[in-house]
């Protein structure tokens, strides 16, 4: 298993190879990718800023982000969380995990649904996550579908562990993001929503949530 360690290349070098694998992407698969473009950096680094730092003694840390793409979010992870903590980064879209492979950014990338959470963790020798990052573009999902998925994370996080998740601002009252806070809230004691970052492409925020409900 590949830790976070020394980047290969000089990370937050994302590539206009990166841009046009992320644009091929969302046009390929618009409802999975929700967006044309990557994260911009303020809400990469604001997601990223849940992930506890590298204490001294501490036994490794897990970190799993969802919906990688291109690595827009992990470059930040990456940075946080320090060369002694495990970094899985799962993508659904194969050909934007390739593209993220290529950045070097020492994480372990897994081309896989997010819903296989749980054997991905065990086929790394792992029970739970410290911190999960999604990126997941959740109130696009069905309500199935969403509820699945959340129900996985919640499973999947130590109970003093922290999970967040992107969100865009624009459709904060739609039906289906009331239905995905519903969700978190039934799924976790504490969920805070954090304010919007404007400047991004689209608009976003996100929720933080701890005390997965046993
Ligand atoms: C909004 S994009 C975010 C990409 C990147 N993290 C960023 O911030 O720029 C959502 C990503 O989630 C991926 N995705 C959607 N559904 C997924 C699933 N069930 N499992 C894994 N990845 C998924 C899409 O392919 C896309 O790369």
């Amino acid at each position: 298993m590949r830790m976070v360690g020394e980047p290969r290349k000089r990370p937050g070098s994302d590539t206009g190879r990166s841009r046009a694998a992320f644009l091929a992407a969302a046009l390929r698969s618009p409802l999975e990718v929700g967006t044309l473009l990557p994260s911009g950096r303020a809400l990469a680094r604001r997601l990223a800023a849940v992930v506890p730092r590298e204490a001294a003694g501490q036994r490794r840390q897990v970190v799993v982000e969802l919906g990688a793409g291109t690595g827009a979010v992990t470059v930040e992870i990456a940075r946080r969380a320090g060369p002694g903590s495990t970094l899985i980064a799962i993508e659904k879209d194969a050909a934007m995990a390739e593209q993220l492979r290529s950045r070097g950014l020492g994480a372990e990338i897994v081309t896989a649904d997010a819903l296989t959470l749980p054997e991905i963790l065990a086929d790394h020798g792992l029970d739970r996550a410290d911190a999960i990052v999604s990126v997941l573009p959740f109130t696009l999902l069905p309500p199935a579908r969403q509820r699945e998925l959340v129900e996985v994370i919640r499973e999947a996080l130590h109970p003093d562990g922290v999970f967040t998740a992107a969100a865009y601002s624009a459709g904060y009252w739609t039906p289906t993001a009331r239905r995905f806070r519903d969700e978190l809230q039934r799924s976790f004691h504490e969920v805070v929503p954090t304010r919007s970052i404007w400047d991004n492409v689209p608009p976003a925020m996100s929720y933080i949530c701890r005390q997965p409900a046993l």
